[in-house]
């Protein structure tokens, strides 16, 4: 079979793509709607993230777009399981899960995301998640950029306020310090950056449907969640 025809058949693949700012719960969400369907997962963030861990440890320059697109190119990473879990990343054998939510990793992860090239680079990586009986694409251009033709495209919002205490509980519960006075104004300053960045910004696709998760549970945004894919798509077979 020709590319052309698998990617034809990629196309079949129901996909449900979630977007939205950190914080918004999104992470959390696409991990169990992948498990309830038993559907592939893509956190693409951890993608960025692999990249920005492989960057740091070559001490590559953060702004050498040059340098970052050949290691995009050869970024060796595996995700063994379906809906894998923080301890099934590889990079270059070595599980590192843990290793890429450090604040470091999620800066040097969001330095190599705003780069086009490296952006374009790692996109076929991301389609390749495609697979039956479907995907679950959790990011913020999944709707937008990498799959624009995806079946249900959600995109998952909170208040600044909501998030940032969410961050904070976090934080805590990590033994880690931060006032919520600097959370806030963190997360607004990431927001109008991620939102006015000249590529793929973060902003809901024109045929998404938004999903305000501000005072709800994750049941609750389960539900609702589960209410939109029940009603796109044919989940008996
Ligand atoms: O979602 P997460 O915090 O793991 O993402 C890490 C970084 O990668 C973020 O700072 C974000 O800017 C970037 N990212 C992106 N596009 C995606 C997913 C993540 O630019 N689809």
């Amino acid at each position: 079979m020709g590319g052309g025809g698998v990617e034809t058949d990629r196309a079949a693949v129901p996909t449900v793509t979630i977007d939205g700012p950190s914080g918004s719960g999104k992470g959390t969400v696409a991990r169990l709607i992948a498990r309830r369907l038993d559907w592939h997962l893509l956190d693409s963030g951890a993608i960025y993230r692999l990249l920005g861990l492989a960057a740091l440890r070559q001490g590559a320059d953060l702004a050498d777009e040059a340098v970052l697109v050949d290691l995009a190119r050869d970024l060796n990473v595996a995700f063994p399981a379906r809906v894998q879990d923080d301890q099934q990343v590889l990079l270059d054998g070595e599980a590192v899960g843990q290793l890429i939510r450090t604040e470091d990793v999620g800066n040097a992860a969001s330095k190599v995301a705003a780069l086009p090239a490296v952006r374009e680079a790692l996109l076929q990586r991301q389609r390749d998640f495609r697979k039956p009986p479907g995907l679950v694409a959790d990011g913020r251009d999944m709707g937008t950029v990498v799959f624009p033709d995806a079946g249900l495209k959600i995109f998952l919002t909170a208040s600044v306020e909501e998030r940032a205490h969410r961050r904070y509980n976090q934080l805590k519960d990590q033994g880690l310090g931060g006032t919520l006075s600097d959370l806030l104004r963190e997360i607004a300053e990431r927001d109008e950056r991620d939102a006015n960045r000249a590529v793929a910004p973060l902003v809901p696709a024109p045929d998404s449907v938004t999903v305000d998760t501000t005072g709800l549970s994750v049941e609750a945004v389960m539900a609702e969640l589960m209410e939109h894919i029940a009603g796109r798509f044919d989940l008996q077979q």
